[in-house]
């Protein structure tokens, strides 16, 4: 079976890296992204010697999402609507997994969302319809994802309008060894992007670098 092409925009950064690192140990075919493609295969290099895969690549921002059919894209919120458009024609009719959190740079403590409910409804606005947009990993800090033997006891809650794209973003997060859930529509991304700022609170509180959450009450499969 062919294995899907994951784009990651962004996976030259924390979270990006961490979740490009664990799809190419699954198998993936894994192209990173930059806005500098030196940086883009400087980042892939460093993939092929953690994962001897030699199924990782470097790219631009835009090659990478071009032959991608799954786009990743963690990029700071400040980078989130250039980004988008840097790679709106070339996404179209393919799932595009938003990780972006809008944190206040002022004070990432405190929740502060954008006028449109989230990130994940302004790059649902601005990709337009024809693009599948699942919000996810926005809960999982990076910290759990830059080791392979770290067991990460934090699941996925996965917002989107497309049944299948979810279905498809859920069995990645399974592939990157986590539990992920169907947590409804776009509009429910607006939680989960507010969540973020309620674990970040419980970080420094506790001193901690990776708070997280899991469903209780469902059988977990
Ligand atoms: N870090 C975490 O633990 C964590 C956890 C959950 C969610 N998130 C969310 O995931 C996203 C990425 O977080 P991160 O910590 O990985 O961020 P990061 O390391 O600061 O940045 C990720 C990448 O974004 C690109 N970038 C940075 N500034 C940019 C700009 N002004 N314009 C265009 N591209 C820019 C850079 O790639 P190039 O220079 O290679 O283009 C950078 O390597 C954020 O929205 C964050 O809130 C992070």
């Amino acid at each position: 079976m062919t294995r899907q092409k994951i784009a990651v925009l962004g996976g030259t950064g924390k979270e990006g890296s961490g979740l490009a690192l664990r799809w190419a140990a699954a198998g993936f075919d894994v192209t990173i992204g930059s806005r500098e493609l030196a940086k883009a295969q400087l980042a892939a290099a460093e993939l092929y010697t953690a994962v001897g895969q030699d199924s990782v690549h470097g790219m631009t921002n835009r090659d990478a999402a071009a032959q991608a059919d799954i786009v990743v894209m963690s990029v700071p919120y400040a980078a989130h609507t250039c980004t988008l458009e840097s790679v709106r024609d070339v996404v179209q009719g393919k799932v595009f997994v938003d990780v972006t959190v809008p944190l206040d740079p002022a004070n990432v403590r405190r929740v502060k969302l954008p006028a449109a409910g989230s990130a994940a409804i302004e790059a649902q606005q601005l990709l337009g319809q024809a693009v599948r947009v699942v919000a996810a990993f926005q809960n999982i800090s990076a910290e759990h994802l830059k080791s392979l033997d770290h067991e990460i006891e934090c699941d996925v809650l996965v917002c989107g309008n497309d049944k299948d794209a979810k279905m498809q973003v859920i069995e990645l997060a399974q592939a990157a060894h986590m539990q992920a859930w169907d947590a409804g529509p776009i509009e429910n991304a607006v939680v989960v992007e507010g969540l973020t700022s309620v674990l970040i609170n419980l970080n420094i509180k506790h001193k901690v670098k990776a708070a997280g959450i899991r469903i209780t009450g469902i059988p977990r499969p």
